[in-house]
């Protein structure tokens, strides 16, 4: 049974977010655009400007060729958009192979949108450039498990956390990158008991995305839990209502009615 929550009312913050840990579920989605963001201000505590953006927007096959002038152009929209949910930006793939590259793109992110933090991939390989941009005052959410940039080197999407091993790798990726610094960690693809494992191994607020019900928050991308994302659909998406019926049901209508010279009638017209 789910409980009717209040609407968000104040600017949510790296202090509020850590707060929810163990307390309250954190919700987060996807945004791309400054329309939708204002639609979900004030409804989730968090919204990741996504390089999904390149698959369901652009329609790309995968994320890999999002740039970062991309991400910083619809984060920009989102931040005109939201003004009380925090704004993560997804560092694309390539934009965080060094230290140096990754606060050169890091940077440009805070000159040039609100975004309050951003987003990067892998494990603990990925924990000096975690440190690199923490010591540079930049906000780090970090992402484990089914990582969708290591795609092609992975051979495809693969769920994690299926033997023991595998979970107490996951563990300590998790525990290396909060000890590098980030905020919380985005953990998706794995098999429950993983996620919970990996939940009560930091202290750090952990954000599940088809990684079960034991994670500190959830995330979902927004064209997938509307019902706008035909292409494929996976398991662990819930789709809230169903956008693209509506959209083509309104459309239908439309047709219909120019095609009969209905639309415009009087009510529509100078
Ligand atoms: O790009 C994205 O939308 C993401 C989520 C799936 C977490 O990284």
């Amino acid at each position: 049974m789910s409980i009717h929550t209040p609407k968000i009312e104040k600017k949510v913050t790296l202090a509020t977010i850590a707060k929810m840990k163990g307390i309250e579920p954190i919700t987060m989605v996807t945004a791309y655009d400054a329309l939708f963001a204002q639609l979900f201000d004030g409804e989730v505590e968090m919204i990741l400007v996504g390089d999904s953006l390149n698959m369901s927007f652009l329609g790309k096959e995968d994320t890999l060729s999002a740039t970062m002038d991309q991400m910083i152009y619809h984060t920009q929209a989102v931040c005109n958009g939201a003004k009380l949910p925090f704004i993560v930006l997804d560092m694309p793939f390539g934009s965080y192979t060094t230290p140096e590259i990754a606060v050169q793109n890091a940077t440009r992110v805070y000159q040039e949108t609100n975004a309050q933090a951003v987003k990067i991939e892998g494990g603990k390989e990925k924990a000096h450039i975690v440190k690199a941009l923490t010591q540079n005052a930049i906000a780090v959410l970090g992402h484990i498990g089914l990582m969708p940039q290591f795609l092609r080197s992975d051979g495809g999407y693969k769920i994690r956390g299926k033997d023991q091993a595998d979970i107490e790798a996951l563990v300590e990726d998790a525990k290396t990158l909060e000890a590098a610094g980030v905020f919380a960690i985005v953990v998706e693809g794995v098999k429950s008991e993983a996620a919970e494992a990996i939940t009560k191994a930091v202290s750090v607020p952990t954000i599940g995305i088809g990684a079960g019900n034991t994670t500190d928050g959830q995330v979902l991308v927004w064209s997938d839990m509307f019902g706008f994302f035909e292409a494929f659909k996976p398991k662990f998406v819930k789709q809230y209502c169903d956008g693209a019926k509506y959209v083509r049901e309104g459309l239908e209508t439309y047709r219909n009615e120019v095609k009969a010279r209905e639309f415009p009638s009087e009510e529509y017209t100078y």
